[in-house]
């Protein structure tokens, strides 16, 4: 491969990078170590959980869900760390992933927690996204997001940077 196509392809994988960063939260993983505390401290996953990761980054949080027997569901912006993860869970049924916009994006029927790590700007767009995606569902969800608090709600639990709350489904103005 010449010098020039290696080139092309750094430049438009900074600019995929810069420019998704300037859409919302930058790429940042969360540190494994600390997610697996932070479930079993707040949230156990199991079998009959289905996690939604909004922006999945490099799957990391899916793997660790997966670990402990939930199935993922990821959406991302990025398309090289959709390709990334794609390729990571090439052959594992349990784990989807989505290139999207978080916030256009519908949860699967199975959805039982959703995982948020976004930053100030989107924090409270993302919970109105889960709010709609709970109302369509027709379930209440868990979200546990690392390191914002969500606007005016109070969490049911919290583990250092983690806080989990819970979305409760409203169908008609009513609480389900
Ligand atoms: C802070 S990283 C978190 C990655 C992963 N959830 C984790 O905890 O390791 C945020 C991710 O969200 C993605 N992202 C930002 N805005 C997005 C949007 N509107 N739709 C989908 N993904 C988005 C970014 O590309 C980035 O990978």
């Amino acid at each position: 491969m010449s010098w020039e196509i290696v080139k092309w392809i750094i430049l438009a994988v900074v600019f995929i990078f810069a420019l998704t960063a300037l859409t919302g939260a930058p790429y940042v993983p969360s540190r494994v170590s600390e997610l697996r505390k932070a479930f079993k401290k707040l949230y156990p996953l199991g079998k009959k959980d289905l996690l939604v990761d909004l922006g999945s980054g490099d799957g990391v949080v899916l793997k660790v869900a997966n670990e402990f027997g939930a199935r993922g569901f990821g959406v991302e912006l990025n398309p090289f760390l959709v390709l990334f993860t794609k390729l990571r869970f090439l052959r594992n049924k349990d784990i989807q992933i989505k290139m999207g916009n978080l916030f256009k994006i519908n949860f699967p029927a199975r959805t039982t927690v959703v995982y948020i790590f976004g930053d100030d700007r989107d924090i409270s767009n993302m919970i109105d996204a889960v709010q709609k995606q709970a109302n369509r569902i027709g379930k209440d969800l868990y979200v546990m997001s690392h390191g914002f608090e969500i606007p005016n709600k109070k969490p049911v639990k919290k583990y250092r940077a983690y806080l989990l709350y819970k979305i409760t489904c409203v169908r008609d103005g009513v609480s389900a």
